[in-house]
C-alpha cells in the first residue's frame, strides 16, 4: 500500500476502519463516539490515548483510577481529548510461572493498541516491574509520540518501631524466619505490614530502577520517577503529563528521537550509580533492541568501572525510595553524573538532558545521594562475567555481594530444576558446606519456568541455622531487584538451550573471579562433550508456544526476535 501524499489525518480521523468507504467509516466512528456522550467540539480535538494498566491483580497500580483522572484533567486543560484504554497489566506476584514470560505479550498489546486506535499521542501509565519496560518496548515499536507516567513507590510502614518496605524486608524477615529467629505469629504480623500503600516496591528494586531509567532516557517528565505513589505531587505529575502529551502530539519528538544509543548509555550509567536491579539489564537491552541498539555487556563493564555508586538505598543501603524523593530524586543523581552523561539527548519535554540539568537545583540530602567526588562505592554495582560456564555472559551484582567471596573456587552442588531445589535444599542430608557453589539449572528464558526470580537460592536450612548468611549461587534465572547476596545470574546460554550450565554435575569445580570478570567450569571439554544436555519440549499451543519459538537469550533482553527492530539471523540467536 502506498502512503497518501499530503498531511496524514489526525485525531479521531486517524487510521480509519476499512469498510471501503473512508467517509462512511469516519461518519460511523463519530456517531459511535457520540454515543458515549462526547460533544462534536471535543471529538474534533487532538486525541491522547491513555494506556491504563489498572487491574485487580496488580496491587501496585491500585491508585491508577485517580492517576488517570489527573492525566485526563491535564489533557483537557490543554485542549485535547483524553481517551483511556486498557492493556494487559502485570502484577509481579500474581503471575505464573513468572511475569517476565508475559512482558513481551504486554509489549505486543501496547504496540498494537497504540497503532490500531486513533490517537495522536499516548500516555503510558505503568509501574510494577515488567509494565514500564513492556510499555516502552511497545511504544518505541509503534513510534507514535509517547510519554510515560510511573506509579511511584509505596510508603514504608512500621513494625515494632522498625521501618518496613517491600520487598528487601520481605526477604530479610523470611530469612530470619527460616533460621528460626522469629516465629509463626511474628511472620504473620510482618506479612500484614510489608506493603501497606499503593505503589511499587519501596526500595531500589526493578520497578524503581526502571522508573529511574525511564526518567534518564527522557521518556517521563523530569523529577517524576521517585515521587511516592500517594503523594499529592504524584497527582500533579499526572496532570503535567497529560499537558505534556498534548505538546508531544502537536510537535513530537517521537520515541525514536528520544531512545538513542547515547540515551541508552546514560541509562546504563544511572543504573550503576543507583545500584539498580539486575533485571534492568535485561529490560534496557530489550528496550534498546526495539530502537535498533545493541547493548554490549563488555561495554556495560566499562561503564560500571567508570561510574561510582551514589545512591544509598535498600537492598544495599539503609534508605527507601521515599528518602530518595526527599533527597532530591533522580534529578540530583543526574546532576552528580553530569560530567559522564551525553547531554544532547532529547526528552519528552522537547528539551535536551543538558537543558534540563541547567535548570535550578534543589537541596540534596547527602545521606542518601553522595557527591561524585565522594561516592558510596568507587565503581558501579553490576558487572558482566564471561568464561567457559557463561560464554554469552552472566550478571553479578557486586554491590549486593560479600567481597570476601569475589575470588573463589568451589565445588558445585547442583539442582536440576526449581522442583529439585525446593525438594532438597533443606534436606538435612544435603552434602553442602559454606564454601560450595550452589548451582541451579533450567530456570532460564527457554525453560518452562520462564526465567523466574529464583536466582536468590535460599541458604540451605542447616547452614542458615549455623549462621551462614551468604554463599556463591549460580543460575540462569533472574533475581528480584530487592534481593542481595553473592549471586551470579542470567548465565547465557541457559541450560534449557543446552548451554554449559546444563552440563555441570555435583562435585565439579567452578572458579569465580569478579576481578577478571570470569566464570569458569573447570571440567575438560572432552568430559563435557560426553554429558547430555536435554532440552525441554515445545509447548503445544497458545502464547507459551509463541514464547518458546521466539524468545531470545538474556544477552538480547529476552525479547522475541521478530519484535526487535533488526531481528537476528538464525546463527546469532
Ligand atoms: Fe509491583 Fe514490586 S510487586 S513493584
Amino acid at each position: 500500500m502506498t502512503e497518501q501524499a499530503g498531511p496524514q489525518p489526525t485525531g479521531l480521523a486517524r487510521g480509519l476502519t476499512n469498510y471501503g468507504d473512508p467517509d462512511f467509516a469516519l461518519y460511523l466512528r463519530r456517531s459511535f463516539a457520540r454515543s458515549m456522550g462526547y460533544s462534536t467540539e471535543l471529538l474534533a480535538r487532538p486525541v491522547i490515548g491513555i494506556a491504563d494498566t489498572y487491574s485487580g491483580f496488580n496491587n501496585c497500580h491500585r491508585h491508577f483510577p485517580e492517576l488517570v483522572a489527573a492525566v485526563k484533567r491535564g489533557v483537557l486543560a490543554e485542549g485535547g481529548l483524553p481517551v483511556s484504554f486498557p492493556t494487559i497489566s502485570l502484577g509481579e506476584v500474581f503471575l505464573s510461572p513468572t511475569s517476565l514470560m508475559f512482558r513481551n505479550l504486554m509489549a505486543i498489546d501496547t504496540e498494537e493498541m497504540i497503532r490500531a486506535q486513533p490517537m495522536d499521542a499516548v500516555v503510558l501509565v505503568g509501574g510494577c516491574d515488567k509494565t514500564v519496560p513492556a510499555q516502552l518496548m511497545g511504544a518505541i515499536s509503534a513510534n507514535r509520540p509517547a510519554i510515560g507516567l510511573v506509579a511511584g513507590p509505596m510508603m514504608t510502614a512500621r513494625w515494632l518501631g522498625e521501618r518496613l518496605g517491600a520487598c528487601t524486608d520481605c526477604r530479610r524477615f523470611w530469612a530470619r524466619y527460616r533460621a528460626g529467629e522469629i516465629d509463626d505469629a511474628e511472620i504473620a504480623e510482618i506479612e500484614g505490614n510489608l506493603a501497606t500503600t499503593a505503589g511499587t516496591c519501596a526500595v531500589m528494586g526493578t520497578a524503581s530502577t526502571m522508573a529511574a531509567i525511564a526518567e534518564t532516557l527522557g521518556m517521563i517528565l523530569p523529577g517524576t520517577a521517585a515521587i511516592p505513589a500517594v503523594h499529592a505531587d504524584r497527582l500533579r505529575a499526572a496532570e503535567a503529563t497529560g499537558r505534556a502529551a498534548i505538546r508531544l502530539a502537536r510537535s513530537g519528538p517521537t520515541p525514536d528521537r528520544i531512545v538513542t544509543a547515547d540515551a541508552v548509555e546514560n541509562a546504563l550509567r544511572v543504573l550503576m550509580a543507583i545500584g539498580g536491579s539486575t533485571n534492568a539489564v535485561l529490560h534496557l537491552t530489550a528496550i534498546a533492541g526495539r530502537a535498533g541498539i545493541d547493548i554490549d555487556l563488555r561495554r556495560l563493564n566499562k561503564i560500571s568501572d567508570e561510574t561510582p555508586v551514589l545512591v544509598d538505598l535498600k537492598p544495599t543501603g539503609p534508605h527507601y525510595m521515599e528518602d530518595l524523593f526527599a533527597a532530591g530524586g533522580v534529578g540530583a543523581v543526574l546532576r552528580e553524573l553530569r560530567p559522564l552523561l551525553n547531554l544532547d539527548c532529547l526528552t519528552v519535554t522537547g528539551a535536551t538532558l543538558g537543558e534540563r540539568l541547567d535548570g535550578p537545583a534543589g537541596p540534596v540530602d547527602r545521606n542518601v545521594i553522595k557527591p561524585l567526588a565522594e561516592p558510596l562505592q568507587p565503581v558501579g554495582g553490576l558487572v558482566a562475567l564471561f568464561g567457559s560456564l557463561a560464554p554469552g555472559g552472566a550478571i553479578f551484582k557486586r554491590s549486593a555481594a560479600d567481597p570476601k567471596l569475589f575470588e573463589k573456587e568451589g565445588r558445585a552442588v547442583v539442582f536440576t530444576s526449581l522442583e529439585d531445589l525446593s525438594a532438597r535444599i533443606d534436606d538435612p542430608a544435603l552434602d553442602v558446606t559454606p564454601d560450595d557453589f550452589l548451582v541451579l539449572q533450567n530456570a532460564g528464558p527457554l525453560s518452562p519456568s520462564g526465567m523466574p526470580e529464583a536466582g536468590y537460592l535460599p541458604i540451605p536450612a542447616k547452614l542458615a541455622r549455623a549462621g551462614v548468611k551468604d554463599m556463591i549461587r549460580i543460575s540462569d534465572a533472574r533475581m528480584s531487584g530487592t534481593a542481595y547476596g553473592s549471586i551470579v545470574l542470567h548465565v547465557t546460554p541457559d541450560a534449557a538451550s543446552g548451554g554449559p550450565l546444563a552440563k555441570v554435575r555435583d562435585g565439579d569445580r567452578i572458579r569465580l573471579s569478579v576481578r577478571d570478570r570470569r566464570l569458569d567450569l573447570l571440567v575438560p571439554p572432552e568430559e563435557l562433550a560426553r554429558r547430555p544436555a536435554p532440552s525441554p519440549p515445545v509447548p503445544a499451543r497458545g502464547y507459551a508456544r509463541l514464547y518458546r519459538h521466539e524468545i531470545l537469550q538474556a544477552d538480547r533482553g529476552c525479547d522475541f526476535n521478530f519484535l526487535r527492530k533488526y531481528p537476528l539471523s538464525p546463527e546469532l540467536r
